[in-house]
Parts: C-alpha cells; sequence; structure tokens
C-alpha cells in the first residue's frame, strides 16, 4: 500500500535517536520517492535558538550520511519548525496552528524520556489536536518495570486505541529479523527441524563496541537490561520460536509473541544468581585504542550493569529442554548480533576414530550485524583419494552478495509502517507487559543476590561467569571467528 499523505510531527526532535536515525530514515524515503508531496514533519523543540539551530543541525547531519545536497533541500523543505514546551499546554497552540485543518493522517512520534509520554498525550487530547487516525509511535524505553509500564498503557490508552498506538522496538524493523518469519515459514526445511526434537540448544548475542556514548543519565539510571534485554533480546527470542501464525497480519503475529513470552519460564529468587550473569566493563582496548572503564566515564562508582547474560527456557511442547542463552553487552570485543541455532548431533557416527576430531553438530548462523546474511555449517568430506578426512564448513548466503538491493535501516521501514497504518513489526502492550512481568523479578533478585556487577575488560566477551553459566551444560559460545 502506498504512503497516505502526512503529517508527522516529532517530540524530542533536537535529541540523539531523531538526529542520529529519524531524520536520516525520512530523508532517505523522500529521496526514494515514497513520501507524497503535500506530506510534512514538523519538529518540535523547546528552545527558541533550536528553531534555527536544528535545521542546520539536520542538514549537517544528513549530508554525513550521504543524501546529495539537492536531496537536503528537498527534504529541508518539509520540515516546520514548532516551539512548544510539552509540559505547558498553553504552548499546543502554536502546533495545533502548524497543523491546522489538514485531512492527512497525524502521526506523533514521542522521541522523549517516558516521564513525558503521558502529559503529552494529555495535552494533545486537550488542545484537540488529535483527529479520528491520529496515531502516537511511543520510543522505547517503556517505563521502567511493570508498573510504570502499566500505568503508562493505560494513560495513552485513555487517548488514543491500541489500534493507533505504535510501540517501537527498532530491531524488529532490522532486514534480518523480518527475515526470521521468512526463514522458518518460506522453507521447509526448517520449519520441520524447528523444535527440541532437532535443536539442542539456541544462542542470542547482542555485542556492541560503543560505551556509555552521550547517554549517561539515562543508561546509568536504566542499565542494559532495561536498555537491551527487556525489549530487543526478548523481541528476537519471541520471533526466533513462535508458532506458525495463519498470516503475516499484526493481530496474528502478536498472539503468537504473547504466548512465547508467557511460557519463558521465570527465573526468581536464588535462580537469578544461578542462571544470569550481570556485568560492568572496567578499562581495556578495543581495536587496539585504551578506552576507559564504565565508572571514569561515567565519573563516579555504579552498580549499572553494561553486560547482562541469561540462561533461560521455553515451558512449552515445542521448546521443553532447549536451553537459550542471551548475552548482550558494551564495550565488547567486536559489534556483532547473531543467533546461533546448534542442532542435534547424529545419533551414531559411522565413520572411524581418525576421520575427524568430532563430527560437529550441524549449526544455522542468523547474523543481524555486520555482514548480514545466513550461514549453515556442514560436515563436509575434505577432497582427495587418501584416507577419509571429515570437517566443518559453511553454507554462506550474504545479503550484499545475494541482493543488489541497498538494505535499509531498520527506522526507515517503521516510520513508513506507521503511516500506512499497519502494526505488525510494533509491540502490543501486553507484549511489553509481559516482558517486564519476566524481567522484573531478575532485577529484585540482582538487588539480594549481585548487587555488584562482574568486571570484565573493555574489548572481551564479558565476565568469565557468563561463559561459566553455558560451560556448565556442556556447551559453549560460537565463535564469531568461524563465520
Ligand atoms: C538502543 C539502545 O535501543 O539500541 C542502545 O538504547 C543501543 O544502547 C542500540 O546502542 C543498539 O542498536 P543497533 O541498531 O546499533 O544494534
Amino acid at each position: 500500500t502506498p504512503v497516505p499523505p502526512f503529517d508527522l510531527v516529532i517530540f524530542g526532535a533536537g535529541g540523539d535517536l531523531a538526529l542520529r536515525k529519524l531524520f536520516p530514515a525520512l530523508a532517505q524515503r523522500n529521496r526514494e520517492g515514497v513520501l507524497p508531496e503535500e506530506s510534512r514533519v514538523l519538529a518540535v523543540v523547546r528552545k527558541e535558538e533550536d528553531v534555527e539551530g536544528l535545521p542546520r543541525q539536520i542538514a549537517q547531519r544528513l549530508r554525513e550520511e550521504g543524501i546529495p545536497a539537492d536531496q537536503v533541500e528537498t527534504f529541508l523543505r518539509r520540515l516546520t519548525m514548532v516551539l512548544l514546551d510539552a509540559l505547558k499546554p498553553e504552548t499546543y497552540t502554536s502546533l495545533k496552528k502548524a497543523l491546522g485543518e489538514s485531512e492527512r493522517v497525524r502521526s506523533f512520534y514521542l522521541s522523549t524520556p517516558p516521564d513525558l509520554f503521558i502529559p503529552i498525550c494529555e495535552n494533545l487530547a486537550k488542545a484537540q489536536i488529535l483527529t479520528p487516525t491520529s496515531r502516537v509511535i511511543l520510543e522505547k524505553p517503556l517505563g521502567r518495570d511493570l508498573a510504570s509500564a502499566r500505568q503508562i498503557n493505560d494513560a495513552v490508552a485513555r487517548i488514543l486505541p491500541e489500534s493507533r498506538t505504535y510501540r517501537i522496538d527498532h530491531y524488529l524493523g532490522k532486514e534480518t529479523v523480518q527475515n526470521l518469519l521468512v526463514l522458518r515459514f518460506a522453507n521447509t526445511l526448517f520449519e520441520r527441524s524447528w523444535s527440541s526434537r532437532d535443536i539442542d540448544h539456541v544462542q542470542i548475542t547482542v555485542a556492541e563496541t560503543v560505551g556509555l556514548e552521550s547517554r549517561a543519565g539515562y543508561y546509568d539510571k536504566a542499565g542494559h537490561m532495561r536498555d537491551m534485554v527487556q525489549n530487543h533480546l526478548m523481541q528476537l527470542l519471541t520471533l526466533f520460536a513462535i508458532e506458525p501464525p495463519n498470516m503475516l497480519e499484526a493481530g496474528a503475529v502478536r498472539d503468537e509473541k504473547i504466548k512465547v513470552l508467557k511460557a519463558l519460564r521465570p527465573i526468581v529468587g536464588p535462580d537469578v544468581q544461578r542462571y544470569t550473569v550481570r556485568g560492568q566493563y572496567g578499562p581495556g582496548q578495543i581495536d587496539g585504542q585504551r578506552v576507559r572503564g564504565y565508572a571514569e566515564e561515567l565519573g563516579h562508582a555504579s552498580n549499572t550493569e553494561t553486560f547482562v547474560s541469561i540462561r533461560c527456557e521455553l515451558d512449552s511442547w515445542r521448546w521443553a529442554g532447549v536451553p537459550i542463552y542471551l548475552r548482550t553487552g558494551k564495550r565488547m570485543a567486536q559489534r556483532y548480533s547473531e543467533i546461533v541455532v546448534t542442532f542435534k548431533p547424529v545419533p551414531h557416527s559411522i565413520f572411524g576414530n581418525g576421520t575427524c576430531d568430532r563430527l560437529d553438530a550441524n549449526r544455522l548462523f542468523i547474523r543481524l550485524q555486520p555482514n548480514d546474511g545466513v550461514q549453515l555449517q556442514l560436515m563436509m568430506k575434505v577432497p582427495g583419494s587418501g584416507r577419509l578426512k571429515i570437517v566443518p564448513r559453511q553454507l554462506d548466503l550474504r545479503y550484499s552478495t545475494a541482493f543488489d538491493e541497498r538494505t535499509p535501516d531498520a527506522y526507515e521501514r517503521l516510520l513508513t509502517d506507521v503511516i500506512r497504518g499497519d502494526q505488525t513489526l510494533f509491540m502490543h502492550r501486553d507484549e511489553v507487559e509481559q516482558a517486564w512481568a519476566w524481567v522484573d523479578p531478575i532485577i529484585a533478585g540482582w538487588q539480594d543476590y549481585t548487587p555488584h556487577p562482574h568486571r570484565y575488560a573493555a574489548g572481551s566477551w564479558g565476565p568469565s561467569q557468563a561463559i561459566g553459566l553455558i560451560e556448565r551444560d556442556g556447551r559453549s559460545w560460537a565463535d564469531p571467528d568461524l563465520v
């Protein structure tokens, strides 16, 4: 479906996310000619000086992204600056005036801290800015625990129905994440073996090399569990494990995702110590450069975790007995995100000793970044007429070589999905709340059992306890250099 004419209002337009992701994504879509002629982007700012300053910053950012100068100009012509204080209802008249009486689809992107979600929605309603088709986009984090997430969801629900509330998790907009569903449900080969019958265990790694960046205020209060696990990691796990929805449609997909989240075995009390590891990076080296530890970057000591590893299990018919190991952190050895599916070994080897060290199990690597693609590890015979020799080798499908098309940034897809009214790649309130219900007891358990995170050197794969978590089960983390 084509994108209908729209007005997209961005609250927090001068923030990091808007500058780094939202404006470049919109400018790309504009460049591709996907945005209808009369559509506009309204950037909400609180300070007078930003009315002139922000468009300059946006232009610079777009040029850095490689958008040609004439295209930057064309995009800026769609931009309307709106001066408004989100907490002051009387200032919303400026937005009302800017929007006018148009029939265009109105979308309000709240790229702000979550404590502003409720006042903004209430003020939009009070100022009678919301039309019957208006929608609101909520950026993560959606609260900081189940109680605050419910409070936000309830308050927003009093103003807008669920069908017009878009909770964004940008991982759902990533090509490889969307391809998870295609891989499973468009290929009989995989779906037939997607269960405890053939799968031994699953690993999900989301490793970053960046540290605090400029987000100390938010990140130190949130911690890695709230920043990455409650949303991105749990969404990956859920899409990996869902039952086949009967069609690719928002309601059907969301219903299946909720069932997976409900099947996640709770980790509470002493199990928190047994099945989870939290870490914080100390000084170390990334790409040969010395980097500071978390506390030094922050300027003071802190017990906030920058790394989390969890051994999860799903209590369901399909997945009983298949551990899913999660691992994610800042300042790790490589920027690398991947789902690794390890299949069960062959039941009996017909090959005598000396043909190979061992028959490795088949492994499917679903690589999110970098070099996104899919690899399948098979055991193969080494050519030669001498003694039989068997080694693991990869069937290797990289997006960059398999397709000519450019891989769009996640936000490009998600922003136009909102305007088109497609909620498939957005989170239902029940998903968000269910994820918090699983995460809350772990965070509570940390207070009791591991108030001090384990140290790991920046540039490593996390604390040794995370290696212990999987090795205790006789398994090991897949080596990213393998692929
Ligand atoms: C964000 C987190 O949601 O995702 C950041 O708040 C993190 O801390 C980022 O760096 C990672 O996203 P990506 O797309 O770079 O993997």
